[in-house]
């Protein structure tokens, strides 16, 4: 059996902050965003959790595929920004929407996040062990952000993206995925520092350690190196030629990423369809949110071939190839 996507949801805080009205309290301008990233606005979540904004997308989903909440037999929340360390955000989902069959975790990837639960899911599903699955990649990145320091807060953004997955004749045709821990602390967000119970002394971890740090650079060496390679491999495994693929639908850090990809890729950029100038980087819910917007436009035709790719923090970086 195949893993195959038969619903979309999304749902985006509405306050919107433009590059403008960033430029008002820290030193940065419209023009330097949009020329270094793409990046034109970004959503901010104003009284809004991840686990609602989750539990919207998700509603929105089930309703595309025309599948109950009750039908549903899993749910994958994956995110980087929940703001308990439990009861899951999953379990959240799964009571604000009522899927009471479903066994319900959270899945800890950055950036990678939906893809690796996709991947997931699909595990379950060609293993016979499930049929309907819900996958949610959630977040509130201006929670875990020094909105004083430039050179991380004007990436980032809020949202939920979903998906349900249902096993099926055709879908996934095949997925990559790695990681590389010893390159973690090129993009890191190390939380509150706790004082340990049973340690004397200082608290461990300075307050800086609570928000997102990351080597810009690194990021995107490494980003512009996998990803390519990545997608190649899932080619190369599949037996596709690139010319079969509709879609690239790659994580939405940043336009010179995704231009890059496209270049090494020897791919037209108009396949490469991007939504981060209005979003900014939503980690792992950017992906779900572009197949939301796609299959609502009527962009995602039954039978078009399309490849998914996610990097991030970690490191992590992964690809699948499915039939929509
Ligand atoms: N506005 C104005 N100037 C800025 C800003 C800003 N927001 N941020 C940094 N600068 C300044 C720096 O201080 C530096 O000034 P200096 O030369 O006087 O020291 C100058 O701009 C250049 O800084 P760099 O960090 O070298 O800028 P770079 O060209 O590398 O661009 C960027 C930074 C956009 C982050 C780039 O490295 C990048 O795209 N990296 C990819 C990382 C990414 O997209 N991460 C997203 C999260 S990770 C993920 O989702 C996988």
């Amino acid at each position: 059996m195949k893993t195959r996507i038969t619903g979309t949801g999304s749902y985006l805080p509405e306050k919107i902050i433009s590059n403008e009205e960033l430029a008002q309290w820290v030193d940065t301008s419209d023009e330097w965003i949009s020329t270094r990233t793409g990046i034109k606005k970004r959503r901010i979540a104003a009284g809004e959790t991840a686990g609602e904004m989750a539990a919207r997308a998700a509603k929105r989903a089930l309703e595309n595929s025309g599948t109950s909440s009750e039908q549903i037999q899993m749910i994958i929340v994956a995110t980087c920004s929940k703001e308990q360390c439990f009861p899951s955000l999953a379990c959240q989902v799964q009571k604000a929407i009522g899927a009471v069959s479903a066994a319900a975790f959270d899945l800890s990837a950055a950036c990678s996040g939906f893809l690796y639960a996709l991947n997931t899911a699909h595990a379950y599903i060609r293993a016979g062990i499930y049929e309907k699955i819900l996958i949610v990649g959630t977040e509130v990145l201006s929670d875990l952000v020094d909105w004083t320091d430039r050179s991380t807060c004007v990436l980032f953004g809020d949202g939920a993206g979903a998906v349900v997955a249902e096993a099926s004749e055709e879908g996934m045709d095949g997925f990559v995925q790695y990681a590389d821990g010893s390159k973690g602390e090129v993009l890191t967000c190390k939380g509150r520092s706790r004082k340990k119970f049973f340690q004397d002394g200082e608290e461990d971890g300075k307050p800086e350690d609570s928000y997102i740090s990351m080597n810009g650079q690194e990021v995107f060496k490494f980003a512009v190196k996998k990803v390519p390679e990545c997608i190649e491999q899932v080619l190369e495994q599949t037996g596709y030629e690139k010319e079969k693929i509709r879609w690239y639908f790659l994580h939405q850090a940043n336009s010179r990423i995704i231009r890059s990809v496209a270049k090494r890729l020897e791919e037209p950029e108009e396949k490469f369809p991007m939504n981060l100038m209005e979003y900014g980087n939503t980690s792992a819910a950017s992906i779900p949110i572009l197949l939301d917007e796609m299959n609502r436009k009527g962009e995602l035709v039954r039978g078009d071939k399309v490849i998914l790719s996610g990097f991030g923090a970690g490191l992590t970086w992964a690809a699948a190839l499915l039939t929509w």
